[in-house]
């Protein structure tokens, strides 16, 4: 009898994991577990809490990658990500003499692509989940109809937005008081034009999306605000299902995404070339160690830059750039023993906080969801529809001109140029590790380009440098891309003979406060745990 109870009880299966940057959209997204929904549900209903509660990236107004792994271990990407609307063309953000104009691809109307959140998590559910729609929605209305309470941080990440949101009548309606003043903390901000919305996608379905008034309100918002939004581009807009980009390293199998993320090439190219035995011998915090990893990222967003965009404008097969013979001949080039530069230096600051979330889920029965959505920059373009939805500025995300930096300082190349109907290169990075057959982690993180050297970091700090999961999180991060060549370290990253050591190399260095947001599920002591991002206010249960 004692044995039977015991079997049991170390058999029972837990409850489902779930990690998110916010608290309020956690809750309600473990409660589709009590509901007996499986992690699609849940990973959808998260989804629309988000951008109810996490508005700087949460989103129903932008895009992002699902990727999903059933319990009988088959993998599915799904392709939410915005596209450029059909009027787009490669100088919509070039001005009479031909440079180009920023702020037209980051702020209002025109720097709007069209947006793929809700027709993307409508397909999600339509192919893999199991609640009722409907059920799936209920979370994020009650939160938008009942308010949720800010925090410290939220009521600073408002009031630092205010004097965007103050330019647009709609989203000061909903984020200042009467005196143009952003909410306070502690403030409980109801959104029921919001919760109007979401009642209307839980009737419509995806549909919403496509045609009627909310779409409707977009385009009149979109007109009035100098936009090229038209009907046809979301009557046309489609998710698409592409190919999950794996791969094998350290006896793991990585699930990762193909273009029109970056996520798959640079990870498989960083990773597998990190297999030199000193890294371990040396450890993470050796200068060497640090200029290696610096060099691996640094080279592979040159390839990342020069070559990815939206597979449909390709000219050459993009797994070229993970073959076995080209990943071998670049290897021989990488060393912690130089800085090699990728250019002569350039300064392009980071313009502002790279907002994006990522959230991941795993139900009971072993099907995990990873999934990184975002509106592009903070609140995205600052401009909100109708609807009382924020919409995004993925159209920064395209090359404006070959060799001009975006917001992230990134110069990119004539495969992310902008073009009708195109998608933009993303570096969104949702990953789940398989060991032994089974879901051993699932993460990702926002951070624009910081997106791929956080993920990898965790995935290095986890895999290679054998830390536990809270360690591999929390363990200070560094950045480097190709331009500018700099390395950005977060406080703790390098002590005094690793910062003169990469001094000695010629590596130039700059301090950064926070990179990256992880929202992780690893396996642990037996079970998989939700872990979340010291850095940040997520909540893992
Ligand atoms: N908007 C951030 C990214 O897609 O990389």
């Amino acid at each position: 009898m004692m044995m039977t109870l015991f079997l049991f009880l170390s058999l029972a299966p837990q409850e489902g994991a779930v990690a998110t940057s916010e608290p309020y959209a956690t809750v309600a997204t473990s409660s589709i577990f009590a509901e007996g929904g499986n992690a699609v549900d849940a990973a959808v209903a998260a989804s629309f809490a988000l951008a109810v509660t996490y508005p700087a990236a949460g989103n129903l107004g932008g895009g992002g990658f699902f990727l999903y792994r059933t319990p009988q271990g088959e993998a599915h990407f799904l392709d939410f990500r915005e596209t450029a609307p059909a009027a787009s063309h490669p100088d919509l953000y070039l001005d009479a003499s031909g440079k180009v104009n920023k702020s037209a691809s980051r702020l209002g109307w025109r720097a709007v692509g069209i947006p793929g959140s809700v027709t993307g998590m409508a397909e999600a559910h339509r192919r893999w989940g199991r609640l009722p729609w409907k059920k799936v929605l209920a979370p994020a209305i009650w939160l938008a109809e009942d308010g949720y309470v800010l925090t410290k941080k939220s009521s600073q990440s408002l009031a630092w937005a205010a004097k965007y949101f103050a330019k647009d009548p709609m989203a000061s309606s909903v984020f200042l008081d009467t005196h143009g003043t952003s909410w306070p903390a502690g403030h409980r901000l109801k959104q029921p034009e919001l919760a109007a919305t979401l009642r209307l996608i839980a009737e419509k379905g995806g549909d919403a999306f496509r045609r009627g008034p909310l779409v409707d309100g977009i385009l009149k918002a979109s007109r009035a605000g100098g936009g090229i939004l038209t009907a046809e581009d979301f009557r046309d807009y489609r998710p698409e299902m592409r190919p999950v980009h794996h791969f094998h390293w350290q006896g793991l199998e990585l699930l990762t995404l193909s273009p029109p993320s970056s996520g798959g090439v640079f990870l498989e190219q960083t990773l597998t070339s990190l297999v030199h035995p000193k890294l371990s011998i040396l450890g993470p915090m050796a200068g060497w160690t640090v200029q290696c990893i610096g060099e691996a990222t640094a080279l592979a967003f040159q390839d990342r830059n020069r070559w990815l965009g939206d597979p449909d404008g390709f000219d050459f097969a993009w797994t070229d750039l993970v073959a076995e013979d080209y990943l071998n001949h670049r290897r021989k080039f990488l060393s912690g023993d130089r800085f090699t530069p990728t250019s002569a230096p350039l300064n392009h600051p980071f313009l502002e906080s790279e907002e994006t979330t990522h959230f991941s889920v795993m139900d009971p029965q072993g099907g995990a969801v990873s999934v990184t959505t975002t509106l592009n920059g903070a609140y995205g373009a600052k401009v909100m529809a109708p609807g009382g939805f924020l919409m995004n500025n993925e159209m920064d995300d395209f090359a404006a001109a070959p060799g001009t930096a975006n917001q992230f300082g990134l110069v990119q190349g004539k495969y992310n140029a902008v073009v009708a109907g195109r998608r933009p290169l993303s570096s969104m990075s949702p990953v789940i590790v398989v060991k032994e057959g089974r879901v051993d982690a699932v993460l990702g993180s926002p951070g624009g380009p910081t997106i791929l050297t956080t993920v990898m970091q965790v995935l290095l700090n986890r895999y290679l440098f054998t830390m536990n999961p809270k360690a591999a999180m929390a363990f200070p991060r560094f950045h480097r891309q190709d331009l500018p060549e700099v390395l950005h370290f977060e406080p703790g990253r390098l002590n005094d003979f690793s910062r003169a050591y990469l001094k000695r190399v010629g590596q130039p260095m700059k301090r950064r406060s926070s990179l990256g947001d992880v929202n992780a599920i690893f396996w642990w002591e037996g079970e998989w745990r939700a872990f979340t991002d010291p850095r940040h206010e997520g909540l893992g249960l």
